[in-house]
């Protein structure tokens, strides 16, 4: 969350910093500012708008604030409301300072009462203007650059990125990072900062990802690296992949109805990609034929989209591996004890990689001295370069805050990973592996088929019809269970609708007093045909009451097709694929309800891509 990006050279640091936000909005959208240090004059020149980057652009319109140097951020809320005091940069009281700053400073309070009591004021409700009032106030009895930064990051407690303008050293930009990711672009005569490689893109693409608990002196000739105790580090840079850094719409209207359109193609690379993970490979995922003869329980922790994949990938688990399994969400797993777990093995399933109560849970796994294993769809992400293992989920960089091909990536790639663990068990034999990836190419087909059918009549038909309701109710049985709490995150995240999702056994026992014509009901079926009659009595209950029936059904589900007021039909999958193959119409359906009420889809409100606070 919040975009940070920093540049230092010859340059206009103004138009490298907001083509570089311009990549970063994704992160965060209520706010933007930018500070440089004006190079004929040495002093810091700032800017800050409230609302999206497009008003900071329009209020430096016009303006000569720039300089070779210079530093820009675009802000999600967390401590204060969306206002031009509330924007970064944030300054010390005589505008020498300035900062920019991703995360939370835990022991702000403390530090606000300290410095006030010192004549310090403020003029912000974040807790980032402590930052800028510590600078100061470690320069009035401190010199040298390395110690002044090393005295105020000692003080410092919580998550944070922050990058730094201080017009007594007008050649630097000072870059922080503690657990919220910061990565430092190299290039001849000129360096860029940022929260995210994208920012820099099109001028570099040797990045120097910071360590946890480190600082960077950033000039123009280059970047000197050193630990929070003021230890030089050596570093080598990582060259990142181009595809990763930028994506386009390729024509679509939204990045998130491109992203839907992709998922074909994702389900194939997923099969490619497994296809090539030789025995080589494998070993390196930590998953050695001990660990998996040992393993008796598996936990997923994750947030979000990613915890509904777990809750789908959990009945492979179960029920190819004969592995108990445990969804945790990252959040609050955070404030479980971690005890007795001799023969289980952490997942962490993330697209970003970054998420903060995910990657924290992961170090807190990590620290009592367990084995780490994550599924990420970044491969320089801060989880893959901290979990003993990983695997890469083949969605590409998803840019919609909305997730849909990442959420899709992850599924198809646990269904061949539970079929992989059972070979390594001994379970299955090794004509498995290939039939879960015919399974797989199935899928992709009639993925992309069920949405071809049905999209023209989503849009024009049946989302203008949906859209005029207010609240929802979602039901789902077994499998089919975390795909309707997938698709109710969705539908809150982009339509702002209110969703209240359960159990379809669970209907009886409260929500259906909740049931009346005003509030839909969507039902998702299962290719089990004991719980498809279960669901027969569940829509029955509904109708008995005269609720309107959205039913998600698979061909030859005449009996609950039949109680439908409006049905979506999806041909045959391999059972335990069945959520995957209602995926994407679900996701189209959320979609262009949320196109008719005019919402913002790729960025809604109060939302940002990467969650990088807990
Ligand atoms: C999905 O649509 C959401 N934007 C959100 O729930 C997301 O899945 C969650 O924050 C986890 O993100 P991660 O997969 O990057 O860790």
């Amino acid at each position: 969350m919040c975009g940070i990006v920093g540049y230092v050279g010859r340059g206009s640091s103004r138009a490298f910093v907001m083509s570089g936000l311009e990549h970063l909005e994704y992160r965060g959208y209520d706010s933007a500012g930018f500070a440089c240090i004006e190079s004929a004059s040495g002093k810091l020149l700032f800017a800050k708008a409230v609302g999206s980057l497009h008003s900071l652009v329009r209020k430096l319109d016009g303006s000569s604030i720039d300089g070779s140097v210079g530093v820009g951020h675009t802000r999600w809320a967390t401590h204060g409301a969306a206002t031009e005091l509330n924007a970064h940069p944030h300054f010390s009281a005589d505008k020498t300072i300035s900062v920019v700053h991703n995360g939370i400073i835990e022991n702000y309070g403390v530090l606000k009462q300290r410095l006030i009591q010192q004549g310090y004021s403020f003029s912000s409700e974040t807790d980032t203007e402590v930052i800028a009032h510590l600078f100061d106030e470690v320069m009035q009895r401190m010199s040298g650059l390395e110690q002044v930064v090393q005295a105020v990051v000692e003080q410092l407690q919580g998550a944070f990125a922050c990058v730094v303008l201080l017009e007594r050293y007008p050649d630097y930009l000072v870059a922080i990072r503690r657990r919220s990711p910061l990565c430092i672009g190299l290039s001849s005569g000129q360096q860029f900062v940022a929260s995210d490689a994208a920012a820099f893109a099109e001028h570099t693409r040797d990045v120097l990802f910071m360590p946890d608990s480190s600082y960077a002196l950033v000039e123009r000739a280059g970047v000197r690296l050193f630990s929070f105790a003021g230890l030089p580090l050596d570093y080598v840079p990582m060259r990142v992949d181009a595809q990763w850094l930028r994506s386009t719409k390729e024509g679509f209207e939204h990045f998130m109805l491109k992203e839907i359109y992709e998922q074909k193609r994702v389900l194939q690379e997923t099969v490619a990609f497994c296809s090539t993970l030789s025995q080589d490979a494998w070993k390196q995922t930590g998953f050695s034929a001990e660990v998996v003869h040992d393993l008796r329980e598996l936990f997923f922790v994750a947030c979000g989209t990613s915890a509904h994949a777990a809750q789908i990938a959990a009945f492979f688990f179960e029920q190819i591996d004969q592995i108990r399994v445990s969804v945790e969400l990252a959040s609050e797993f955070r404030h479980r004890a971690l005890f007795g777990f001799d023969h289980s093995v952490f997942v962490f399933l993330s697209q970003s990689g970054e998420t903060a109560d995910t990657l924290e849970s992961l170090r807190a796994v990590h620290e009592a001295g367990l084995r780490t294993f994550s599924l990420v769809n970044v491969p320089q992400s801060t989880m893959a370069r901290e979990s003993d293992g990983h695997l890469l989920t083949q969605a590409k960089r998803e840019v919609s805050v909305a997730s849909t091909k990442s959420f899709t990536s992850q599924v198809a790639l646990l269904y061949w990973l539970a079929f992989r663990i059972a070979y390594e068990k001994g379970l299955v034999p090794q004509d498995a592996l290939a039939e879960c990836q015919q399974d797989l190419l199935v899928l992709a087909e009639v993925f992309e088929e069920v949405m071809e059918r049905y999209d023209s009549f989503i849009a024009h038909d049946w989302a203008p019809r949906y859209a005029a309701y207010e609240k929802f109710i979602f039901l789902g049985r077994q499998i089919s269970y975390p795909l309707a709490r997938e698709a109710a995150l969705k539908l809150k995240e982009i339509a702002y609708c209110f969703v209240d999702c359960y159990q379809a056994g669970e209907l009886k026992h409260g929500p259906i007093a909740l049931v009346e014509p005003r509030v839909p009901v969507f039902l998702f079926s299962v290719l089990d045909e004991g719980v498809y009659r279960k669901l027969i009595g569940s829509a029955q209950e509904v109708k008995a009451r005269e609720g309107r029936l959205v039913i998600f059904a698979f061909e030859g589900q005449d009996e609950l097709i039949a109680l439908a007021d409006d049905v979506f039909i999806i041909p045959h999958v391999k059972p335990l694929l069945g959520p995957l193959a209602m995926t994407g119409i679900m996701q189209l359906c959320t979609y262009h309800i949320a196109r008719v009420l005019g919402h913002s889809i790729d960025k809604p409100r109060n939302l940002a891509k990467s969650v990088t606070v807990e």
